[in-house]
């Protein structure tokens, strides 16, 4: 299978065109002008959506998902300033205007928000409500015949007596029967893509399977690709496909669920595996926070970004912000200048993170990773330059403003290494190099 047709970034750099995706996102930036200064929402998000693929956005709070999703779908406020290209079944939306873009949504791409007072108006009944999502892409169907889907598709979301609770009222609802309800809204015209945005946060935790369960019966349904985005790794484990790591604006760590469940190649996406208890180890676990807090996205200092909270940060981190390079194999991508020493040796939250007990919030109480765990991914700390170039700080100018300006403007894989990288034989600049196969994930078929 070739890396066109899993969909993944070419050697090149950039995603290759995929004729059969159904929503493609490029190097999509969002800029907010504030009083303050401008704030860079979204620096470069690349992705593909397959027919029924479900991808999982994972990321802190602020980290850009909902920006993302919203500028998808033309949602985002005028001040806005948006850049790159979304792509839904080949058509550009970006610029497209509101009447163009309302036969978009819900036909074409819906969106289940977190809140679903949002979605829901609180003065007409339920089946109203969705009998006019109905209707509303297809003026043909009669009422009597949108209210019987109403009722059709409350059922199928799991509402009990599905008939009689169509003439209910919103407030008359439990939250998780709400949150149904704006997913029979999504799944009413049949859309090719439903965009899920923590959609379980504001429930407890047995109505939030409960309501993963529902998602998963819409996606049965409509056969729908599905975007689920939440905080929460736990949350994407059981439904995804592939999974997107974003981290201040950007995606820092893409591949498929196992990719970055059992190979993170990105201490960020180890931090968040550490703090995430996991019944499938069977056995005590210590959960590792990750220290302190994602940086503002309105003076983004140089370098990588997670730095001040990573215990692997050498001083190249704080100079040159990494690109995502490709790991392991096929469709696995990081942004870590040791993306690919990580790949040599599996390692362990509990081996890199390692707080003195201090605050939560304070990352210097961060212990920076023990040297030994260093040297054996090949990583000196002395602090000199190595004969690789790893601690050059930078490296020459030009090279330094390449490889930033590209890691902020591509979310897909890099063209080039950048500097303080490791030059392997198989850099993913060279189009000529034969791609970094892994022997333990031989042939992946997502
Ligand atoms: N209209 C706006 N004007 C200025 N800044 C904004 C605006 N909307 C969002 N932002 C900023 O953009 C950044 C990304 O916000 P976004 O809502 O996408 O985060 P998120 O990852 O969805 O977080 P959460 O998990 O809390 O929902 C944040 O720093 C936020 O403050
Ligand atoms: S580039 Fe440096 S600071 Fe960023 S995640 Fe990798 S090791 Fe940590
Ligand atoms: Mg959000």
């Amino acid at each position: 299978m070739t890396r066109e047709m899993l969909g993944e970034p070419g050697e090149g750099g950039t995603l290759t065109a995929d004729p059969t995706a159904v929503l493609e996102v490029k190097d999509l930036t969002v800029d907010f002008p504030t009083e303050d200064g401008v704030v860079h929402a979204v620096r470069g998000v690349s992705y593909r959506l397959r027919p029924g693929e479900v991808l999982g956005i994972v990321g802190e709070s602020g980290s850009g998902k909902s920006v993302t999703s919203l500028a998808v779908l033309g949602l985002l406020p005028k001040s806005a300033k948006i850049r790159g290209s979304v792509k839904f079944r080949g058509v550009e939306l970006l610029g497209l205007g509101d009447k163009e873009m309302s036969r978009v949504r819900g036909k074409g791409i819906s969106m289940i928000f977190q809140d679903p007072m949002t979605s829901l108006n609180p003065v007409y009944r339920i089946g109203h409500q969705l009998a006019e999502a109905v209707q509303i892409h297809d003026k043909t169907v009669s009422t009597k015949a949108a209210w019987d889907r109403a009722v059709e598709l409350l059922a199928l979301v799991g509402i009990p007596n599905a008939q009689d609770r169509a003439s209910n009222y919103p407030h008359e609802f439990s939250g998780g029967m709400r949150q149904r309800v704006v997913i029979a809204i999504a799944m009413a015209n049949q859309p090719d893509v439903i965009i899920a945005d923590e959609p379980t946060t504001a429930l407890d935790v047995t109505v939030q399977a409960q309501i993963l369960e529902t998602i998963k019966t819409a996606q049965h349904e409509t056969e729908a690709a599905i975007i689920l985005i939440t905080h929460d790794l736990g949350v994407v484990a059981g439904m995804a496909d592939r999974v997107l790591v974003m981290y201040a604006g950007r995606p820092v760590e893409v591949g498929s669920v196992d990719d970055i469940y059992y190979r993170p190649r990105m201490p960020y996406t180890i931090g968040l595996l550490g703090s995430l208890p996991r019944l499938e180890i069977g056995q005590r676990q210590r959960l590792t926070p990750i220290l302190g807090s994602p940086p503002s996205l309105l003076n983004l200092p140089p370098g990588c970004p997670f730095s001040p909270r990573c215990p692997m940060r050498q001083p190249v981190c704080d100079d040159v912000e990494p690109h995502l390079i490709e790991v392991d194999g096929l469709g696995h991508v990081s942004a870590c200048h040791f993306a690919r020493d990580l790949a040599a040796k599996d390692v362990s939250a509990a081996e890199v993170f390692v707080a003195t007990g201090a605050g939560l919030d304070d990352p210097t109480a961060q212990v920076p990773a023990a040297s030994e765990l260093l040297e054996s991914l090949g990583i000196s700390t002395d602090g000199e330059d190595s004969a690789d170039g790893r601690h050059s700080a930078g490296g020459t100018a030009d090279a330094t403003a390449e490889g930033t300006t590209e890691a902020s403007a591509d979310g897909s894989a890099g063209t080039a290494d950048v500097p303080g990288s490791r030059q392997t034989p198989n850099p993913v600049g060279d189009p000529t190099a034969a791609p970094p196969s892994d022997p333990t994930n031989p042939g992946e078929t997502r």
